[in-house]
């Protein structure tokens, strides 16, 4: 599948081009499909550079499972190369700008602890500025009697809901306060945005919900959080 969309450039203009939003734009990027792994630095490079200076904050992808092989990003070792690329990258990018737009890594929730506590360590010591927990998963547990359950892809909403909170909660503990997260996956009420807080979320965000109840619901969870 890859990221289907007409690239970096069309989406800087389009931010460009919306002149009257004041809210915070993060900007979400990922190498594309035919880019070997050994390369993918030089595309989160090249995005990094033309949204730096629209973005509030920049989400690396390494967890969508339907870019085949960007998930190995996050192995250790993998992350901690492209984290040192980028934050070199990120600090003459400041300098040159006059602002700080930081970096969060955008992971999955089908990583085991080992993996986790493993990954904390690496973000700790490569400065990563924040962490978005999680993106779709590949487990099928919750939707086993679907017909569908055996599609390729990420599932989203409320079957990620308890893996990605435990994976939100597990890196929690492992970061402390030290790096924020952002929890994400499933999220469908106010209930589920306060389950993220308590397990460690600075923020929350809703994909999948939105289509469901709209606009209605992130009032309704911003009022009362
Ligand atoms: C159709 C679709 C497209 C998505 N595209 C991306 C993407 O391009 N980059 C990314 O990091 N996450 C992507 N996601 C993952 C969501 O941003 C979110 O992390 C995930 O769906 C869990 O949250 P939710 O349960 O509220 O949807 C996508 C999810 C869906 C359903």
């Amino acid at each position: 599948m890859g990221f289907n969309n007409p690239g970096i450039h069309a989406g800087v203009a389009n931010v460009r081009s919306a002149k009257s939003f004041d809210g915070i734009i993060g900007f979400n990027i990922g190498k594309n499909k035919d880019t070997p792994n050994e390369n993918a630095a030089d595309d989160y490079l090249i995005c990094l550079r033309e949204a730096f200076p629209v973005a509030d904050y920049i989400a690396v992808n390494l967890s969508s499972p339907n870019t085949p092989g960007l998930r190995d990003l996050q192995g250790a070792e993998a992350s901690a190369r492209l984290l040192d690329r980028l934050k070199t990258e990120q600090q003459k990018l400041a300098t040159e700008h006059g602002k700080q737009v930081p970096l969060l890594f955008k992971i999955a929730p089908d990583l085991n602890e080992t993996h986790i506590r493993d990954l904390s360590k690496v973000f700790l010591d490569g400065g990563l500025d924040g962490l978005i927990a999680t993106n779709t998963t590949l487990d099928r547990e919750k939707v086993a009697d679907h017909p569908r359950a055996n599609e390729a892809g990420g599932l989203s909403g409320r079957p990620v809901f308890e893996k990605s909170t435990a994976t939100l909660r597990m890196f929690a503990s492992h970061l402390g306060s030290k790096i924020p997260i952002i929890g994400v996956g499933g999220i469908s009420s106010l209930k589920d945005a306060q389950s993220k807080i308590a397990a460690g979320a600075s923020l929350v965000q809703i994909y999948t919900s939105f289509i469901y109840q709209g606009p209605k619901l992130v009032r309704e969870i911003a009022k009362s959080l």
